[in-house]
This record gives C-alpha cells, structure tokens and sequence, in this order.
C-alpha cells in the first residue's frame, strides 16, 4: 500500500506511519526530505554505518526493517536517495521482491510529495494508493491534476485535516472531482491542532489505555485502516 499526494504537507507521513502500525506492516520511507517517517520513528541515518534502502538498492538485496516499540518496523530512508533514484522499474522490482520477502499481508510506503520517480513505482506496485487530501483550494487543485494524470491507479482518497464545519465549496468540489474519477473516499481523519509536528514519537494508535485526547484521532485511523483494508482485498 501506497501513500502519495501531488501537494506536500498533507499528512503522507502522518497516515502511513498510523498505517503501517495497525496493519503490522513494514514502513518503506522513500522520502529523503527531513521531516519524514524516518526522523519521526527516532532513527538518524548520520548514526549509522550502513544504509539499509540503499544497500539493497544497490546491491540486489532485501533491507531488513528496523523494529521499535510502538512504533511500525520501519525502512528507514537516506537523504542520498535524493540523487540516487533507482529507474522506476527497478525500484517498484525490487519493493515487489522485498514485500514477497518479507511475507506479510501488506508492506506501506510513504513517499515524496510530488511525481518523482521512487513514488511512481511505489504507486505502480500497490494494491491501495493512499492519497491524503486537504479541503483547501490548492490541495483540491492538485488532487485534480493527479486524477486527471493517474486515473488507472487504485486510489483511495483519505480526506485529512478536516475541519468541524468544512467550508461546503470545498466539499462540493471534491465530491464533484471523486465522482467524475470515478474513485473511492475513505472515512475523514478530522483536524486535531495538538497534532505535534515532526518530534520523535510512538505511533499515536499506539496507547493503552487511549488518553481522552487522542481517543478520537485514534478511532478515525482505525476506520481509515479498516478502509484500507476493504479497498485492498
Ligand atoms: N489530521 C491532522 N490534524 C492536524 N495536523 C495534522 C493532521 N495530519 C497531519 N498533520 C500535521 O500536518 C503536518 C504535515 O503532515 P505530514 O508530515 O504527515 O505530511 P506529509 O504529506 O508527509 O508532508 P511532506 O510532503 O513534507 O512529506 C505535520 O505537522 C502533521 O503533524
Ligand atoms: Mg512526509
């Protein structure tokens, strides 16, 4: 499974990182930006030797993921793969080759906003493309630049930041953009403002017992999840 979005900032990381969590799925970070998955997971490529995405680019190889606790078991991503980017057959050969090889239901990759070419190949080998959309007019733009140019991928679109009241243009404009795409939307994760940013965390599913803060956020990425998980089947 997938995530990817033509517009940053819209919570790629955030959901595949909740993603991958609940569905005890390896991450697979494919974005070099700072800020990503694999800074947030608490993991610091300057610290270590080697680097186990590019390794196994380079040399054929099956990366074996990083484990935490709370936290999904992760691929991390290295800011040289920036400049390194596999041809994207090669790149979506070698996440089919890894996701075989690590055998579980289902492997989640978070990519880089736009269309860089390590995102086409993760969109090419996903059974659900996760596609995180914001209700504001320059996300809805570029959603519909994306429909328009990627209309055979299985998208899912997860309406995210969404406010108690969105404004009903916005509204209007996606319904009109999904339906004309003919693809699915997934149940809403709403806008939580406490949402810390790019700080060193366990998955917020993650507790037990679910602080009354985080209650909320936590049964919309379980309803997202269970989405994801229909849609994929
Ligand atoms: N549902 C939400 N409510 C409030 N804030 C959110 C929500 N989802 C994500 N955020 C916040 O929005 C910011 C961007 O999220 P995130 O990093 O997940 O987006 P991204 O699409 O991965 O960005 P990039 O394009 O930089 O990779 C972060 O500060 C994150 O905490
Ligand atoms: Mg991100």
């Amino acid at each position: 499974m997938t995530v990817a979005a033509a517009k940053g900032g819209v919570g790629k990381t955030t959901l595949a990182y909740e993603l991958a969590y609940l569905l005890q799925a390896p991450l697979v970070d494919l974005d070099w930006d700072r800020g990503g998955a694999t800074r947030q997971w608490g993991y610091r490529h300057e610290d270590r030797m080697r680097a186990p995405l590019l390794d196994a680019l380079e040399r054929g190889g099956v990366p074996k993921p990083v484990r935490g606790v709370r936290k999904p078991d992760l691929v991390p991503s290295h800011p040289d793969l920036a400049d390194n980017q596999p041809a994207p057959e090669d790149m979506a050969d070698a996440l089919t080759k890894w996701a075989g090889e690590w055998g579980g239901d289902y492997v989640v990759i978070d990519t880089h906003p736009g269309g860089v070419p390590s995102t086409f190949a993760a969109m090419s080998v996903a059974a659900v493309v996760v596609v995180p959309t914001i209700l504001a007019t320059k996300e809805l733009e570029a959603l519909e630049g994306m429909l328009d140019e990627l209309p055979d991928y299985p998208l899912l679109i997860a309406p995210n930041k969404v406010p108690p009241a969105p404004p009903a243009a916005q509204v209007t404009k996606l319904t009109r953009l999904v339906q004309h795409a003919g693809v699915k939307v997934a149940p809403v994760v709403s806008n939580y403002t406490w949402l810390p940013r790019r700080q060193i965390r366990v998955a917020l599913t993650s507790y037990d017992p679910e602080p009354a803060r985080i209650q909320p956020l936590a049964s919309e990425l379980r309803a997202l999840t269970e989405a994801v998980r229909t849609y994929g089947r």
